[in-house]
């Protein structure tokens, strides 16, 4: 079984961030999204993998070589613009074959992974398998319907949801996909959709097979839902101090604390977990918060956050909370006259003030 990961578009709900990184490059508990698919197909026993790339490939390919950490094989597949998931499958034709795969989406995390789905898949050897979850928002997501256990109906984002059920971004096909992703024709927006394709599946009598998913799954593509990944990641970590520790700080619960940071006066409560190098002086770190390599916290209280590398936080009054600060971000208290905020923003950036 291969596997096809899509890295592609455009991230466009995460900017300013996406501007100058690919999204499922940003970090939750301080390791890139992305990276959680690669590990989910490889623990499946997965070991040739295709990732689609757009605008940000050279990045990608930075970040992940070519899969020999893991000791898999990774393959890169370009794509000229996010023409939609199903366009994805039709490029990758070539690579995949005749051999069944499973399609992930490179910003979905799933608690227990896909192990278990793709023995499922490979014993009762559907023609596709489809995950589905119920959420409180399905409009926002492509919606199943079932009856009698089967599927019958797949819309994408629908104004007026037939179901609470929403498709979750991993799914199983054998190559009778091909002939699906061949006959769609684009939708309204000019993507070639996925769920168009299993709908032809369905139609034409292919067996598509529904699982419902119980345990956790987030879809990273908003800010709330990174922070929210964060912490249920967060939630499974084990302890490992690797760095130095002053004794008027305090540590409790599950912290990592990679090597050479150094924490002074400060006292950091877990969930948490901090990156190389970081120092944090007379500051208070709270539960549920990642920070990466190289980052200064200087007296200054933050939870239930995510700081990307090369950071510096110095001197805020108040507690920062549910916050993504990017890259190489200063953060400081202006000299107490005259009495004003200074500004050096993004694009697209957003700021909450008291
Ligand atoms: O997360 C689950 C949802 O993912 C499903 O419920 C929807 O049915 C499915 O269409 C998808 O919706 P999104 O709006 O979240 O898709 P998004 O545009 O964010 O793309 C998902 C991933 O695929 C993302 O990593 C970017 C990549 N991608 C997307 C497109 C449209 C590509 O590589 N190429 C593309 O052409």
């Amino acid at each position: 079984m291969k596997g096809l990961i899509l890295s592609g578009g455009k991230g466009t709900r995460l900017r300013p961030l996406t501007f100058t990184q690919a999204k499922q490059l940003v970090p939750v508990a301080n390791k890139p999204v992305l990276f959680y698919g690669i590990e989910a197909l490889n623990e499946a026993g997965i070991e040739d993998i295709g990732i689609i790339v757009g605008d940000t490939k050279d990045e990608i390919k930075e970040a992940v070589g070519d899969g020999s950490r893991w000791g898999i094989r990774i393959a890169y597949i370009e794509q000229e613009a996010p023409l939609g998931l199903a366009h994805a499958v039709k490029i990758s034709e070539d690579f995949l074959g005749k051999e069944p795969f499973v399609m992930y989406l490179g910003d979905n995390i799933l608690k227990s992974g896909i192990k278990s789905l793709v023995e499922e898949f490979k014993e009762k050897e559907p023609n596709s398998l489809i995950l589905l979850t119920e959420v409180p928002n399905p409009q926002m997501f492509g919606v199943a319907e079932l009856k009698d256990g089967k599927v019958v109906k797949l819309v994408e984002k629908p104004k007026e949801p037939m179901s609470n059920l929403a498709l979750v971004g991993v799914y199983m096909f054998d190559y009778h996909v091909f002939e699906a992703v061949n006959a769609i024709k684009p939708s309204w927006r000019d993507e070639l959709e996925i769920t168009d394709a299993i709908q032809y599946l369905v139609d034409k009598g292919y067996n598509v097979h529904p699982h419902l998913v119980t345990g956790w799954w987030k879809d990273t593509g908003k800010i709330e839902d990174i922070l929210e990944a964060n912490l249920l990641i967060l939630e499974t970590i084990s302890s490992q101090i690797d760095g130095e520790v002053d004794e008027s700080s305090k540590i409790n619960g599950q912290v990592i604390l990679e090597k050479g940071v150094v924490v002074k006066n400060s006292i950091i409560r877990g969930p948490a977990i901090i990156g190389s190098d970081t120092e944090i002086i007379d500051s208070y770190i709270g539960p549920f918060t990642s920070i990466q390599k190289g980052c200064k916290i200087i007296r200054t209280e933050i939870e239930h956050s995510i700081v990307l590398e090369g950071s510096e936080i110095q001197d805020v009054g108040s507690r920062i909370d549910d916050s993504l600060v990017g890259r190489e971000v200063k953060i400081y208290k202006c000299p107490p006259k005259p009495s004003v905020y200074r500004f050096m923003v993004g694009d697209k950036s957003e700021i909450g003030i008291k």
